[in-house]
């Protein structure tokens, strides 16, 4: 049998100024077969804008708590995210890195020597990560400050073994997940969404929020299991993917504040009313489903998470942080930027979005750019913002029938 390294070439790489070694398979098609496709490491360029936000909340996360922290890359592939975290950022206590695939863990090994990281600043492991999750705190008498999930697919099998390892301390501990199973979170695959994610979404064009929300609806679900409740620091859907960073902290009126923000959505295919309505927990039913609009019958999800998807708190601190020369040099610096701005418009938003292409196509009209709109909504006395969800889209209180009025005075 050959050994490792005649079957993985090396090639060096680099990101925000880190080099690391990016291991190239050359094996044929029948050693691909036998060594299967979970062994080759993985490293996806375009996930560089969830290593920079990721950077930016955790060290605007590390401020608050004022002390020296703990962070786990349980699913860490190449090792750049910690690489880079070492590399940059001086309070953090010990990472935590681990992947299950072992070719995955030679590598980081080559890459933090490459780099020059003391050994006493992380342990490294190769395991499943709900194994080590689940028995972290019995193995080290201790809990982890932070905790990052980055699987391929959905994360919901590896959140209850994190309730168990998360320290949760006075300003809580802080969970970094990513999802990339969006055709599930949002709509297509009706059924693995229940399975996965417990609640049950419906299609329509809000769906990047939808699907955001239903993630943050099953981590506080889970949470609650454990007497810990959720307080989201930044959602975002990009690219292919969603990323939330959520503080998980102890406490059952927190948990029974959380329930107050779970409700649902009703949608009307017809006319594309949408609304969001809470949950009656006294008498455990859903509003009537008759579209007020135009009669026809409304479509409505699960629950889903309709509180915050940012924390207030957090924005000026993340604006301090964008002021860092060393984050300005982060190479999605100024989508994330845009991002930070967007995320505090829509966060006193309701909790969906209007496409408006997609009103004027239902119509045929021609659309002027969103802020035109929105300048006339907020005539008519109506609040209105842009969201990081999608370019063309607004978040407004005003009904469905106003935007197409809206839309119509702009037809000539
Ligand atoms: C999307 S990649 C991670 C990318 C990496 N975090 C980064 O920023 O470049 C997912 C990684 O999870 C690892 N993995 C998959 N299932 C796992 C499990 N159950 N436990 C631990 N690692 C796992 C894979 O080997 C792969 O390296
Ligand atoms: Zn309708």
């Amino acid at each position: 049998m050959k050994n490792r390294q005649e079957e993985y070439s090396p090639t060096e790489l680099e990101e925000a100024g880190i080099h690391f070694l990016f291991p190239e398979k050359k094996v044929t098609k029948d050693e691909k077969k036998k060594i299967g496709k979970s062994m080759s490491v993985f490293y996806n360029p375009r996930m560089t804008i969830n290593r920079d936000l990721t950077l930016c909340i955790v060290e605007t996360y590390a401020k608050q708590r004022n002390e020296k922290i703990s962070y786990c890359d349980s699913m860490a592939a190449t090792g750049i995210r910690s690489l880079r975290l070492l590399k940059n950022f001086a309070f953090i206590e010990k990472v935590f890195i681990n992947d299950i695939n072992p070719i995955a863990v030679e590598t980081i090994k080559k890459n933090l020597d490459l780099n020059e990281i003391p050994s006493d600043q992380y342990t490294l492991s190769s395991e499943d990560t709900k194994l080590l999750l689940t028995h972290f705190h019995e193995r080290t008498n201790s809990y982890l400050d932070i905790i990052d999930i980055d699987p391929f697919g959905s994360p919901s099998e590896f959140i209850p073994p994190a309730m168990y390892s998360i320290a949760v301390g006075t300003i809580g501990g802080l969970l970094c997940v990513t999802a990339t199973d969006t055709p599930v979170l949002f709509g297509i695959k009706k059924e693995a969404c229940i399975r996965k994610y417990l609640t049950a979404p419906i299609r329509t064009e809000f769906k990047k929020e939808m699907g955001t929300r239903i993630l943050i609806y099953y981590i506080a679900k889970i949470a609650h299991l454990f007497e810990l409740y959720i307080e989201p620091v930044l959602s975002v859907s990009a690219n292919h993917f969603v990323r939330v960073f959520v503080l998980i902290k102890k406490g059952i009126l927190g948990v029974n504040s959380n329930l107050q923000k779970f409700g649902y959505y009703l949608y009307c295919k017809t006319c594309q009313f949408r609304s969001a309505a809470s949950f009656d927990y006294e008498t455990n039913t859903m509003i009537d489903r008759i579209c007020p609009n135009c009669g026809n019958k409304l479509i409505s999800s699960g629950l889903v998470w309709m509180g915050n998807l940012h924390s207030d708190h957090y924005f000026s601190m993340l604006e301090n942080q964008l002021e860092d020369p060393a984050v300005k040099k982060f190479p999605s610096f100024n989508r994330i930027k845009k991002f930070v701005e967007l995320a505090k418009d829509e966060n006193k938003m309701p909790p969906y979005f209007y496409s408006i292409p997609k009103i004027a196509d239902s119509m045929n009209y021609i659309y002027p750019s969103p802020l035109k709109i929105m300048e006339k909504l907020r005539e008519g006395g109506f609040i209105a913002s842009r969201t990081h969800f999608e370019p063309q889209s607004i978040k407004t209180d005003a009904p469905i029938e106003i935007l197409k009025g809206v839309l119509q005075e702009f037809q000539y």
